[in-house]
C-alpha cells in the first residue's frame, strides 16, 4: 500500500440505541484508523452510499429473522455503497482504481474480504445508479405480481427509492393506471410528474375512500412499501385474481412508538379467498440473477431516456447523521445518496496510488 494513503478513516458510529426514530445526534463522525486488509481483504475508499430505510429497523434492534446484525452504540453503520479498489490481493481479479460495490458504507474507507466485494462495471450511464432500489421494485412487480397489459396498479410508498421506480416501471411494463401514495402533497405532484395518475396523500381522507374514488373498478396489482392500513384497504379494494408484491412495511418500521421490525395490521381474509388474491413478501435471496436482469434493463431504459432515477444525493460524509433523520421524516424524494466526499464528483486522486 502507498504511504500517501491518509492515516485514519472518518466513519458514522452509533451513539446511543435511540428511542423512537433515530436522530442525527445519536449518531457522531468520528476519526478511526485506516483499516489495515488482513490476507485476502481488499481496502475500498467508498466514494458513495445509500441512506435508507432498514436502518431504522437495524439500529431499533428489531432484526429477528433479518440476515443483518443490529447496530449496537459503539458500532458504526452499514449499508450499500460504491467506492474504488485502492488495494487488493494478488490474483483477486481486482486492481486499483476499480469501481466496487458492498456493504460496508457509512465509512471514508472499508476492508474486507474480496467475496464481499462485486465489480461495478460501467454499464449504467451514471454509475450512482447502481445505489438505486430498483431491483426490488422489478422483483416485486415483474416476479412477484407478475404485472399484464392494462393492470391497475397502486404503489404504496411511491415517493421513496423502490416507489420512485415503482411507478415508472408499472408504466414501462404495459400497466394500465398507476396510482401511488406518499407523504405530502408536493411529492403528489412531483409524482404525477414521473407518470402516476392519481396520488393519495397519507392522512388527507380514509385511503379506503380515496382508493373507491381513484380506481372504482378496484386494482389488479399491489407494489406495497408502506404496509399498515394502506394495505388492509388494497385488500378490500382488490379485483379478483390480484396480486400483492410486499417489498416494505414502513408503517410498523418508521412507527416511532414501535422497534423497526413488525408491521402488524389487519386484512379482510375472507376476500382473499373470495377474490383469489394473492400475496407474496419479497425476499431478495429468493431471486438469484435478478439483479444483473434488472442492471440490463435499467441501463437500456435509461440509456433511451425512458426512465430516471430519482435520488437526492448530500456532500460530505459529515452531514450523513442529518441525512438520516430528514429521510426517515420524509425529507427527500427518491434515493438518498450520500457523497462521502464535499465534491462527491472528484476522481479518485494520484495520491491514492
Ligand atoms: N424486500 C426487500 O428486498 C426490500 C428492498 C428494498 C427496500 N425494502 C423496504 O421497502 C420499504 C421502502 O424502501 P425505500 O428505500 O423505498 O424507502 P425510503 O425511500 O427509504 O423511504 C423513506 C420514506 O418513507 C416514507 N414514510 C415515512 N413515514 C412513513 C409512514 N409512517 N408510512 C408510510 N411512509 C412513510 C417517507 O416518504 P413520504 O413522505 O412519501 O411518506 C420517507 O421519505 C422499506 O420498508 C424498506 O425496508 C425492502
Amino acid at each position: 500500500m502507498s504511504a500517501a494513503l491518509p492515516s485514519t478513516s472518518r466513519e458514522v458510529r452509533l451513539v446511543r440505541t435511540p428511542t423512537g426514530l433515530p436522530l442525527a445526534s445519536d449518531l457522531e463522525v468520528v476519526a478511526r484508523p485506516l483499516p489495515r486488509p488482513a490476507a485476502g481483504e481488499v481496502l475500498v475508499r467508498n466514494r458513495h452510499f445509500q441512506v435508507f430505510a432498514g436502518l431504522r429497523t437495524l439500529l431499533g434492534g428489531e432484526t429477528d429473522g433479518l440476515p443483518l446484525p443490529t447496530v449496537r452504540p459503539g458500532d458504526t453503520l452499514f449499508g450499500p455503497t460504491l467506492g474504488e479498489v485502492v488495494d487488493a490481493p494478488e490474483g483477486s481479479g481486482l486492481r486499483p482504481g476499480d469501481r466496487v460495490e458492498h456493504l460496508l458504507g457509512w465509512r471514508e474507507y472499508a476492508s474486507l474480504p474480496v467475496a464481499q466485494v462485486t465489480p461495478a462495471t460501467d454499464r449504467l450511464p451514471d454509475p450512482v445508479a447502481r445505489l438505486s432500489s430498483g431491483a426490488s421494485a422489478y422483483a416485486g412487480l415483474v416476479r412477484l405480481a407478475r404485472l399484464r397489459e392494462g393492470d391497475t396498479v397502486f404503489v404504496t410508498g411511491a415517493a421513496g427509492g423502490v416507489g420512485t421506480l415503482a411507478g415508472q416501471l408499472a408504466r414501462l411494463l404495459g400497466a394500465g393506471r398507476v396510482l401511488g401514495s406518499t407523504g405530502s402533497a408536493a411529492k403528489a405532484e412531483r409524482l404525477t410528474a414521473l407518470g402516476y395518475e392519481a396520488v393519495y396523500v397519507r392522512g388527507r381522507q380514509p385511503v379506503d375512500r380515496w382508493l373507491r374514488e381513484a380506481a372504482p373498478e378496484g386494482i389488479d396489482v399491489l407494489l406495497d412499501t408502506v404496509g399498515g392500513e394502506q394495505l388492509t384497504a388494497a385488500v378490500r379494494a382488490a379485483r379478483p385474481g390480484a396480486r400483492f408484491a410486499l417489498v416494505g412495511a414502513l408503517a410498523g418500521q418508521l412507527a416511532p412508538e414501535r422497534h423497526g421490525g413488525s408491521a402488524p395490521t389487519e386484512i379482510d381474509s375472507f376476500r382473499v379467498i373470495t377474490r383469489g388474491i394473492s400475496i407474496q413478501g419479497l425476499n431478495g435471496a429468493d431471486h438469484p440473477g435478478l439483479g444483473e436482469e434488472w442492471l440490463t434493463r435499467f441501463a437500456d431504459w435509461l440509456r433511451a431516456d425512458e426512465i430516471t432515477f430519482p435520488h437526492h444525493r448530500i456532500p460530505g460524509i459529515e452531514r450523513a447523521p442529518r441525512a438520516l433523520e430528514d429521510m426517515l421524516g420524509g425529507g427527500h424524494f427518491g434515493t438518498v445518496i450520500v457523497d462521502v466526499d464535499a465534491d462527491g464528483a472528484r476522481e479518485l486522486g494520484a495520491s491514492q496510488r
